[in-house]
């Protein structure tokens, strides 16, 4: 099983995701022993966002790209064979106001590409990923699941739908921002839920 493990928070040691997505990957090793885990830190390491020459290079015809538009694309291509080449994809997400973090916008916007995630036809737009499971892990200062203030898990949803991936769950650490004892008591919770889903993810 090949694992795609998205960090995307911009700390470190106080990080909630990075703990609880690392965690998760020492509990899924203990009964999927052959794992084999890319880990992309896009928190640490954003990913440069899309350029006048990127996006006319992405939606030109890849049989008529010059050797600049394969090096403006080289970041990207290689980010979505990272994608393509993954079974499972782990994203380990903060909110950032009301959302995805940027960095982990900007991995998005790397990886959503015409003729290699989705394709345009005549009928619409078709999703060319088939067959893969995503997990994303998300924390929260409040308490905004369900509400008008997150556009976090809709987001997501919808763009992982877009490329071809349905099969996406959610675990969610909130309040981790209300004191120590509940950002305690919200990832004993996650951990908990993530500890169930290990087995049968
Ligand atoms: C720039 C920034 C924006 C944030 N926006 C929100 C928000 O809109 N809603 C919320 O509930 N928490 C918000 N938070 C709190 C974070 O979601 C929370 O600290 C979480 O632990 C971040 O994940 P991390 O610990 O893995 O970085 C924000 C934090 C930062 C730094």
């Amino acid at each position: 099983m090949k694992l795609l493990h998205i960090d995307a928070s911009s700390r470190t040691i106080r990080s909630v995701t990075r703990k609880l997505s690392a965690g998760f990957i020492n509990t899924l090793r203990l009964t999927h022993p052959n794992l084999k885990v890319t880990h992309h830190d896009v928190g640490h390491h954003p990913p440069p966002f899309i350029s006048d020459a990127w996006v006319g290079a992405a939606f030109s015809p890849a049989d008529q790209h010059d050797p600049a538009m394969k090096g403006v694309l080289h970041h990207s291509d290689e980010l979505t064979a990272e994608l393509l080449a993954c079974d499972r994809l782990l994203i380990a997400s903060p909110m950032h106001n009301f959302t995805v973090s940027a960095s982990l916008k900007a991995w998005i916007d790397q990886v959503v590409r015409a003729d290699m995630t989705f394709k345009v036809t005549e009928e619409g737009v078709v999703p060319l990923l088939h067959g893969k499971k995503a997990l994303i892990i998300t924390a929260r200062g409040g308490f905004v699941a369900g509400t008008e203030y997150d556009f976090q898990e809709p987001y997501l949803r919808k763009i992982l739908d877009f490329i071809g991936i349905t099969d996406v769950t959610f675990i969610h650490a909130e309040g981790v921002n209300n004191g120590e004892d509940a950002r305690v008591a919200a990832m004993t919770k996650a951990v908990a839920d993530l500890t169930g889903l290990a087995p049968t993810w």
